[in-house]
């Protein structure tokens, strides 16, 4: 049987279009479209053959089905040539559980999926791959494309940056002057990317990249373009079989231009309608107070929609205000009964510290998932009973000025609980050996928190 996806739009008014047509908007309605698998086809092998598959391909060296994306091939760019795939073994990330985790957060059983442990420190690996194959698999089938541009909060130009060296492709990278962390700035720079930082917020160098890419000869690399969805939708898929094939209750996940839930809800589908599971969870999408357009739709029923002026937040990387992926979102949270909760800055900070203490080393992103879980469970919507997967979007290594400051009080808004500085001391035993005992023992009094 052969399997085949193309382009159709999100309120399904056009035919069939190519994946190899420029094109990122609805011709008809201007909306966002999606990438649509010949599911029938799909269905030509049962669900335990598509398990065995994809637990056969887990990481394994064969190329490119090692990787955590192109191990589930069929489901992603089933057509693509796989001398034109362009990966560095994306995805594939550790699932982590901890005792510690679950105590600090007093909650039985939490899963947090390290995307940030991944080639350039958080999830746009996973579309990136697909989206830069599919032009290399363009350009080598003749099409004019010379170069792919992205506006990005930090992660996306990364990502792109990265794979667009490999492949060697030109990539453009628009960015909000002084509005990225200085990791995420060097990598675009490092892999010689053309970065320019515009004196506007992201929701400006959206609308500028959207102009740039209107010539065909500059591709879009934004998560409105469909295809970095699909990279990202192995997400659910491979948090599932990580479970072994076992649905938690609950996906916390932190959204902006919310892209990213609804590829995590389109995985869960897909996983769905083929049989690999028999029900589906529900999902929380978090967002900054600063930030949070969706929030307040959601209060609302999600029956209107209003962008807001996005406020500076320590969660830099999801500072958004005028989302374009914001139909998607409202579609999957209603097929999964989902919720939105947003967080301040005092509440991700110290969510985030402290799920430090166990060992992570989360992003405020991540901190903002972690807050929401704290919220939701005060206001009972999440049961303590309850399996809950919190998705790490970025390494925290990659925000390393937010943990300064936060355990050296020095962030705004933010009321620190969870302070750990370095002490300086005199080099003399008899001195640090005092002070450690009498720390040690004021530990074993109050405990780590
Ligand atoms: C670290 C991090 N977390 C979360 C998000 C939010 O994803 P999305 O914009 O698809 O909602 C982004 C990207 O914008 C990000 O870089
Ligand atoms: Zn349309």
């Amino acid at each position: 049987m052969r399997y085949s996806a193309h382009f159709r739009c999100i309120n399904g008014c056009t035919d069939k279009i190519s994946l190899n047509t420029v094109i990122y908007r609805c011709p008809t309605c201007n909306n966002l479209l999606e990438v649509i698998h010949d599911m029938d086809a799909l269905k030509d092998r049962s669900s335990q053959s598509w398990i065995s598959l994809f637990n056969d391909r887990y990481r394994s060296s064969e190329f490119p089905y090692g990787s955590g994306v192109w191990g589930k091939k069929e489901w992603i760019l089933p057509e693509i040539d796989s001398e034109h795939i362009v990966s560095m073994y994306e995805g594939a990330t550790n699932l982590f559980r901890s005792q510690r985790l679950e105590k600090l957060f007093k909650q039985r059983e939490i899963w947090v999926k390290l995307c940030g442990n991944s080639h350039t420190g958080s999830f746009k690996d996973l579309g990136m791959t697909v989206l830069v194959s599919q032009v290399k698999s363009m350009i080598a089938a003749g099409q004019p494309i010379r170069a792919i541009a992205c506006a990005s909060t930090g992660d996306t130009s990364a990502a792109l940056a990265a794979y667009a060296a490999n492949a060697e492709i030109p990539a453009i990278i628009l960015l909000p002057k002084n509005k990225v962390s200085l990791t995420q700035l060097i990598q675009p720079v490092a892999n010689g990317a053309m970065v320019l930082a515009l004196d506007t917020d992201f929701d400006g160098c959206m609308k500028i990249v959207q102009e740039l890419t209107y010539e065909k000869e500059i591709y879009l690399a934004n998560s409105m373009n469909s295809l970095r969805i699909e990279g990202q939708k192995t997400v659910g898929i491979e948090v599932i079989q990580q479970l072994d094939w076992r649905v938690p209750d609950w996906f916390i996940i932190p959204g902006g231009n919310l892209g990213n839930v609804s590829a995590l809800g389109n995985g869960l589908l897909m996983l769905l309608e083929l049989g690999l599971i028999q029900k589906l969870p529900r999902i929380a999408l978090a967002q900054a107070e600063k930030a949070s357009p969706l929030y307040e739709s959601f209060k609302k029923g999600f029956e209107e929609f209003k962008p807001v002026k996005a406020q500076k937040t320590l969660a830099s990387a999801i500072q958004i205000g005028n989302p374009v992926s914001v139909n998607k979102a409202i579609k999957t949270l209603r097929r999964f009964n989902g919720v939105v909760e947003q967080t301040s800055e005092d509440e991700l900070a110290n969510a985030s510290a402290l799920a430090d203490f166990s060992g992570l080393m989360t992003d405020p992103h991540t901190g903002v998932a972690l807050a929401a879980l704290q919220k939701l469970k005060s206001s009972n919507t999440i049961q303590h009973e309850e399996t809950v997967v919190v998705i790490s979007t970025a390494n925290g290594l990659k925000f390393t000025d937010f943990k300064v400051k936060y355990h050296e009080n020095t962030l705004d808004e933010v009321n620190v609980k969870y302070q750990n500085i370095p002490i300086e001391i005199e080099a003399n035993i008899d001195i640090v050996k005092k002070l450690v005992h009498k720390k040690v023992e004021e530990l074993m009094k109050h405990g780590l928190e």
